[in-house]
């Protein structure tokens, strides 16, 4: 076991797990001993990342219902359960800034994958956990634009709504031993190529457009000094998976290195 947290024995999916974030859950999962089945939506990122981590593989659509049902029922006809769901996919680069540039097209975008596909995650999941009676874990990647807006009112929104439906998820599930809580990343650098820069101006990776002045702005004033790498983001999760954390729930848990506190 490469980590102190012991997941032995649990079955983790992680949403939009081929790259980024997902990719770095996904790998810190596998290490406290979850059985990780990673699930993205393009179907190469999903089947390099599980073998590069010796996880199961499942592509998966989390805006199609049909297909996050099916997948759901996959996992526990294939690996006996499904104790630990992460819903991490997510869209932005293309959706944000500002008002007067977002189309109907890309409201509608952004929000079928952070949020009806937060809702079909975590609707398909309590299905199969309140059904099995072993309790489980549900946790649901927000961001700090959750409560501290900056990328744009389409990506914004879709995470304040991914925080409510956390807590009002909590209140319902509490009783079956189901806990629901959000992880929400600040500024976190998934391009796997060099290394973060500190430079607060330096345009987010891979898009070459910042994702708005006012996140480029406050990268300097992390007090960590630093981005996140995706592996912060996992320990959290991690920690929020395990026992340890068995009386936490309906939270929004900041993994931002102290940005908020500004
Ligand atoms: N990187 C950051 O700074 C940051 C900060 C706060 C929150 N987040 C959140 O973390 C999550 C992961 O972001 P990331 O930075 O790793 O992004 P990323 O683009 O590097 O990875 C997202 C992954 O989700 C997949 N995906 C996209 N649409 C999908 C769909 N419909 N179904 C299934 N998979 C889909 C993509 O293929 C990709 O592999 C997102 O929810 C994002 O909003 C990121």
């Amino acid at each position: 076991m490469g980590k102190d947290i012991d997941l032995q024995g649990k079955v983790a999916l992680i949403t939009g797990g081929g790259q980024g974030i997902g990719k770095g859950i996904a790998k810190v999962l596998g290490e406290c001993g979850a059985t990780v089945v990673v699930s993205d939506i393009n179907p190469d990122t999903t089947a390099a990342t599980a073998a590069e981590l010796g996880a199961k593989a499942l592509p998966l659509n989390v805006a199609d219902q049909t297909a996050f049902n099916a997948a759901i029922d996959q996992i526990v006809a294939e690996q006996g359960s499904l104790d630990i769901l992460v819903n991490n996919a997510g869209v932005y680069r293309e959706y944000g800034g500002a008002i007067e540039t977002i189309t109907p097209e890309m409201w509608r975008t952004l929000w079928s994958v952070n949020v009806d596909g937060v809702f079909f995650g975590c609707q398909a999941a309590a299905r199969v956990m309140v059904a099995a009676g072993n309790g489980g874990r549900i946790i649901n990647i927000a961001s700090t634009q959750a409560v501290s807006p900056g990328v744009g009112v389409t990506y914004d929104g879709s995470k304040a709504a991914v925080v409510q439906i956390t807590r009002t998820l909590a209140l319902e599930l509490g009783r079956h031993n189901i806990t629901v809580n959000a992880v929400a990343p600040g500024a976190t650098w998934v391009n796997p190529g060099d290394p973060p820069p500190i430079d607060s101006t330096a345009p987010i990776p891979r898009s070459g457009q910042p994702l708005g002045d006012a996140v480029a702005s406050r990268i300097a004033r992390i007090p960590a000094g630093r981005w996140a790498v995706p592996e912060d983001i996992g320990n959290s999760v991690a920690f929020v998976a395990s026992p340890l954390a068995s009386y936490i729930n309906g939270v929004y848990l900041n993994v931002d290195g102290g940005w908020l506190t500004e």
